[in-house]
């Protein structure tokens, strides 16, 4: 439920009903996610002058309860020296009444430069508000000159967090030989900061990470990262660049004392990065992504909004639960107050047929079958198949806009959760232990959904 004050969306077949998509213009990262005297303060990666991206400000939603949402314009612009070239992404830390934004301010300096070894500022940038709206005045903390001498100019995202007496802050970087790693920096004050250290793999893991973000949770430490370059595999790596998660062991503090599991990533979809958390006034621990990919056009895009002067989504809200070492992701539980007409779908003959609704929500449980089909649409098609035991999306019509296929290995699938809005699609598996977030364009009022296989109790609502 989105208020812009402005957009007609009924016309506009692919606008979503209950996930945030920018007015007009582009969006992608979601940034300085908080919760602040009751309030859900949602920033966002945003271009307001074109649907295909362009300089970068911070646009601004908030709401009271996670599924009404008002846009209240540009929060920050790129209007000072240290960011005239973009307000990149950055996060928010809540105290005593106020809110501490932290972001990169993308300087690129004019002559010949590959703006990877020369030519780029990355300036580490504060401003603080006391409602989410009005901001004081941008301070820079740090320059390219504080950072550790082995980098290129590519460092940023800073997610800023307390731990006790101190602040951490946590950045991605590229280092000159082309590893992706984490810079941690510490502050007594929020606003003097010094280099501490670094986190990153044994051997080299993609040549940059992007969006770090370092949380407790069920008693472990996550590490999330956003690494580019990684080499693209059968059942993972699938998409331009990826996102995923660590879980750390011992003292992700010092150099040589702590261990990163296995990466797991966050979502199989076609349409899905750069994700944020934040802990919010309950004590959830509650992750955003971006509904897109960056620079993966020749593959597949999203030209039916970009005509329509719109560009990309964020995900609904997930609240994140540990579960046998692995991180679940389930939408809050706020989206259940959008449902509406519930209907138990019968199975005959392990078929069922029926229509529905494009913004909508589709439980599965207690599934037990060798091979489970759901056909939405014309053109895609979830499976399982217990044997290979591997779950695909494929689309088989244009309705992908070039998306073919993506896939994860699955032990056993034991429920399925969809969530329908317009053009986008998020799929939880085992409660939320594996996601798919894709855009598709069905272009219509309803869609025709036929389920093969698989039993179980399956139920459905119309979200709105
Ligand atoms: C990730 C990212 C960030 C950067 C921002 C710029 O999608 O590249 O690293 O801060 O987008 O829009």
């Amino acid at each position: 439920m989105l208020d812009h004050g402005s957009r007609n969306q009924s016309d506009d077949l692919s606008y979503p009903v209950y996930h945030i998509a920018p007015p007009s213009g582009w969006m992608n990262d979601p940034n300085g996610l908080c919760q602040m005297n009751g309030i859900y303060h949602f920033y966002f990666q945003y271009a307001p002058e074109s649907a295909e991206g362009g300089l970068k400000y911070w646009g601004h939603y908030q709401s009271a309860d996670l599924i009404h949402w008002t846009f209240t314009g540009p929060a920050l612009s790129p209007d000072s020296i240290y960011d005239r070239d973009g307000v990149y992404s950055g996060s928010a830390l809540v105290e005593q009444g106020k809110i501490y934004l932290y972001y990169t301010g993308n300087v690129k300096e004019e002559g010949h430069h590959d703006y990877i070894s020369s030519g780029r500022g990355a300036n580490t940038v504060l401003v603080e508000t006391a409602d989410g709206l009005v901001m004081g005045e941008k301070q820079c903390l740090m320059t390219n000159a504080d950072y550790p001498e082995d980098l290129t100019c590519h460092v940023r995202d800073p997610k800023v967090f307390r731990d006790g007496q101190e602040y951490y802050m946590v950045q991605g970087a590229r280092t000159k030989a082309d590893q992706g790693e984490v810079l941690l920096f510490v502050s007594e004050d929020k606003v003097h900061w010094r280099y501490h250290s670094r986190i990153r793999t044994a051997k080299p893991f993609g040549y940059m990470w992007e969006c770090p973000d370092l949380f407790p949770l069920g008693g472990r430490t996550i590490l999330s990262v956003s690494p580019q370059g990684l080499e693209q595999e059968e059942y993972k790596y699938q998409n331009r660049y990826q996102s995923g998660y660590y879980i750390v062991s011992g003292d992700y503090r010092e150099e040589r004392e702590y261990e990163l599991s296995s990466f797991r990533e966050w979502d199989m979809g076609f349409d899905f990065y750069a994700p944020q958390t934040f802990e919010d006034e309950r004590g959830r621990r509650i992750l955003v992504g971006w509904a897109g990919m960056a620079d993966c056009e020749e593959e597949y895009d999203n030209h039916i909004t970009v005509e329509r002067g719109w560009q990309h989504m964020l995900t609904l809200p997930r609240e994140l639960v540990l579960k046998n070492n692995v991180v679940c992701q389930r939408p809050v539980e706020e989206i259940r107050r959008l449902r509406q007409k519930e209907q138990k779908i019968e199975q005959e003959e392990g078929r069922a047929e029926f229509y529905c609704s494009t913004a909508a929500e589709i439980l599965m449980e207690e599934l037990d079958g060798a091979h489970l089909t759901l056909q939405i649409g014309s053109g895609l098609t979830l499976s399982y198949e217990k044997d290979r035991k591997i779950f695909s999306m494929e689309f088989t019509d244009g309705t992908g806009s070039g998306r073919k296929q993506r896939k994860a290995e699955i032990e056993r699938l034991d429920t399925l959760n969809l969530f329908l809005d317009r053009s986008v699609i998020e799929v939880f598996l085992n409660d939320g232990a594996c996601v798919f977030t894709s855009r598709f364009y069905p272009e219509t009022e309803e869609l025709k959904i036929i389920i093969q296989g698989g039993s179980g109790r399956f139920t459905k609502w119309d979200l709105f």
